[in-house]
């Protein structure tokens, strides 16, 4: 079938989509929606039997869906009408909630039901809700809605003549977001900054400044005066409530961008008393610690979680540390866990964008990001003591895939999706050794298939071409279980040594090839052209993406339909 997808953006939902249809041998293409003229010109080119619109902020014009049938992706139970779908179900506490794909109709959110598909709720953030359970409802309820319409005999049902608890409800405000720190315990303040994250956060103060509030962790044994900040532990800041005390990671001031929040209160902070983690390393728990250590038997364990998956100069550093120090402990198998909703996402582009904001420079610190990143690739290729698995329950984007493929192994949760290219970014070029990591596992004609055409690959296909090892069903915490019992299976068998003796002799074949440095030099000489040549274009790319640019066009490599020698043959 050929089927269009209209959505706001590219976003991980829409590629979950993509990725899924086109499994199914469907012909699909991207359009954006960036006005009703330019939606009705996709349609007329590439003539699509059904339109899907995974993700919208706004309706579908009439001239479109009077003549199409739209379906419609909405993260609510049936019934359920407005913006602030999931950040109501948040606030609610609501113990179930759902996906339903329905039909679209002069008003919003209001047409018949083609399909739902509901799912318990997960005590988490609202980005983390959308990136597991929504994304995994949606794309069954898109599957069985389409089967629906291509049986060619099904009547999607009235949304009035369903039975359903959801109703409309308004787009959630900022007064009724408000954190009242004189009140609030620390559950209702972890619940009112996770039902905003990672857009568009609670509106709060800090320090006397006006900003908003994301990424909340709980604290147990800490306590002050409730309002007050009143520790910081590397990138985050503790602040006191009535009943303990809840850590935040990252805030965006107002007229600024998303940062780590010491770094948005760089010079505030500095007054602010540190509050180190005793034992370092060693995983503690309830509290903010982005990266934590565990063993169990013969496997060491490192996570990693880092907001968004984005990895700045200071992270990549403390994390090489981490694993330097993981390298000396008596174990045969590292597993690299990263964070629950990603892997890794490579260079901190927010942080990067914001040295250019202090009169610094942003190539600078692309360089030092760059650099830094690279040296915990290195580590990790060089780890000769344990086979080292990239186990990736999150998503994984650009330097992160390769971050992740610097590894022995790379095990992959089956609902993931890998974007192992860069060329997005403004046409960057690349580092984290893949010019000698990904060729040798897919071949160098797939290495650069896979480099010019930029498309999202799932677990299971990016296993299919070699680019990862294992392919593992389930949520993440099912996923972690399997991965650790399979970790420790391995760590365990009798050939053991045989492979780290083969992994030892392989290394050396290849350095004696061609070393390790003459791979990053000849990438880093590209990568300088990125940063600091006569082309903009990657520091403009990253400059709408950190800001959030509305597009004005949709990426020629996702709308075929815009090929100069498309042609819908109908
Ligand atoms: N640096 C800083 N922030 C990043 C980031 C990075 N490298 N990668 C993702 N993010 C942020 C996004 O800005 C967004 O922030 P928000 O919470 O304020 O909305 C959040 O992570 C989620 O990203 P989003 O694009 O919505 O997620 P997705 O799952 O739909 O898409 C990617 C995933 C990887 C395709 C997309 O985020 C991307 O292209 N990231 C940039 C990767 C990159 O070019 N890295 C630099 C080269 S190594």
């Amino acid at each position: 079938m050929r089927i269009l997808l209209l959505t706001h953006a590219f976003n991980s939902l829409t590629q979950r989509l993509a990725a899924e249809l086109k499994e199914r041998g469907h012909e699909t293409s991207v359009e954006f929606d960036i006005a009703d003229s330019v939606t009705e010109e996709a349609v007329a080119l590439f003539q699509p039997a059904l339109i899907i619109a995974p993700y919208l902020r706004r309706a579908i014009p009439e001239s479109i869906w009077s003549r199409h049938v739209c379906l419609i992706v909405h993260p609510g139970i049936v019934g359920d009408r407005g913006p602030s779908a999931l950040d109501w179900a948040i606030e609610n506490q609501e113990t179930e909630w759902g996906v339903t794909v329905l039909q679209a109709q002069a008003e919003m959110d209001a047409g018949p039901v083609w399909a739902s598909v509901t799912f318990t709720m997960r005590e988490a953030r609202k980005s983390s809700l959308y990136r597991h359970e929504v994304t995994q409802a949606a794309s069954q309820a898109v599957l069985l809605a389409l089967q629906r319409f291509d049986s060619g005999d099904f009547v999607p049902q009235a949304q009035a003549a369903i039975a359903a608890r959801g109703c409309q409800r308004a787009l959630m405000t900022q007064a009724e977001r408000r954190i009242d720190w004189q009140h609030d315990n620390s559950t209702t303040v972890l619940r009112k900054i996770g039902a905003a994250d990672g857009f568009p956060g609670v509106a709060d103060t800090l320090f006397d400044q006006p900003c908003h509030l994301f990424d909340a962790w709980p604290e147990t044994t800490l306590r002050g005066t409730p309002g007050n900040v009143i520790a910081r532990r590397e990138t985050a800041l503790l602040r006191a409530t009535v009943d303990g005390a809840v850590w935040f990671g990252h805030v965006k001031r107002k007229g600024s961008i998303k940062l780590p929040a010491t770094l948005a209160f760089e010079r505030e902070s500095q007054g602010v008393a540190e509050a180190p983690l005793e034992g370092y390393w060693r995983a503690k728990a309830p509290t903010w610690q982005d990266i934590a250590y565990e063993e169990i038997g013969a496997v060491g364990t490192l996570h990693f979680e880092f907001y968004n998956g984005a990895m700045s100069t200071q992270q990549c550093e403390r994390l090489r540390a981490a694993l330097l120090w993981a390298r000396q402990r008596p174990t045969t198998v590292l597993l690299l866990l990263g964070g629950g909703d990603f892997w890794s996402n490579g260079i901190h582009l927010n942080v990067i964008e914001a040295a250019s904001l202090n009169g610094g420079s942003a190539a600078d610190e692309s360089w030092r990001n760059i650099n830094a990143m690279n040296d915990l690739a290195l580590a990790l290729i060089t780890t000769d003591a344990q086979i080292t698995i990239a186990a990736l329950g999150g998503n994984c984007g650009a330097g992160g895939c390769f971050l992740a493929r610097a590894c022995d192994q790379v095990w992959a949760r089956e609902a993931v999706l890998l974007n192992p290219h860069y060329k997005n970014m403004g046409n960057l070029y690349g580092s984290e050794y893949w010019t000698y990591s990904l060729p040798r596992r897919v071949g160098l004609d797939a290495a650069r298939a896979i480099m010019h055409k930029r498309e999202p690959l799932t677990a299971r296909h990016a296993q299919e071409i070699g680019f990862s090892d294992a392919c593992l069903g389930g949520d993440v915490p099912t996923f972690r279980a399997e991965v650790a019992q399979r970790a420790a299976a391995l760590a365990s068998a009798p050939d053991l040594s045989a492979r780290l003796t083969e992994k030892h002799e392989t290394r050396v074949r290849d350095e004696a090839i061609k070393p390790l440095a003459a791979y990053r030099e000849e990438e880093l000489t590209q990568m300088r052209r990125n940063f600091y040549g006569f082309d903009p274009s990657y520091h403009v790319a990253r400059h709408h993406f950190v800001y959030k640019s509305l597009a004005s066009w949709t990426p020629r490599h996702l709308a075929r339909h815009r090929d100069l020698n498309w042609k819908a043959d109908t």
